[in-house]
């Protein structure tokens, strides 16, 4: 049990601190658990996430790294979020499309890609 909560306190504090002050953004954990639901493997290959081997987009690996967002936007959590919930919206052109991704979703799975070295 002490164990359990310390991963627990872990996950929720090591993005907050790593990715950025101040910006606490989901349940990493739960975001995990909606990447396998929502397929996003189905395209891109995504170390940590059983089956995600996609190939038509690019490899989600150590995003917590990145500069940034589809090589043109900033890297920022919020902007990570708004990104998952509606591509099109940033980039019009994007050839990742829209698949209807409630914020709340979105967050969380932003927290684990943002955890993700
Ligand atoms: C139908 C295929 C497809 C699905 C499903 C898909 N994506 Fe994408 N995704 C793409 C493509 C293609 C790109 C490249 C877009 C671009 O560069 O404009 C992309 C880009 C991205 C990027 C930026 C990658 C980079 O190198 O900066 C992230 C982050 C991302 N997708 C997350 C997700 C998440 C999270 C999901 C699941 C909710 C998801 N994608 C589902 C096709 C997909």
């Amino acid at each position: 049990m002490k164990r359990l909560i310390g991963s627990l306190v872990c996950a929720m504090t090591f993005p907050v601190v790593a990715w950025g002050a101040g910006q606490a953004l989901g349940d990493a954990r739960r975001g995990a658990l909606l990447i396998a639901q929502y397929q996003c493997g189905a395209c891109h290959a995504i170390p940590g996430i059983a089956s995600a081997r996609g190939k038509e987009g690019p490899t989600l690996a150590s995003y917590g790294l990145r500069s940034y967002i589809a090589g043109r936007i900033p890297n920022r959590p919020n902007l990570l979020v708004r990104w998952i919930a509606q591509p099109s919206a940033l980039v019009p052109s994007t050839t990742m499309p829209d698949m209807g991704v409630p914020e709340q979703d979105a967050r969380d799975m932003a927290a684990w890609l943002g955890e993700q070295r």
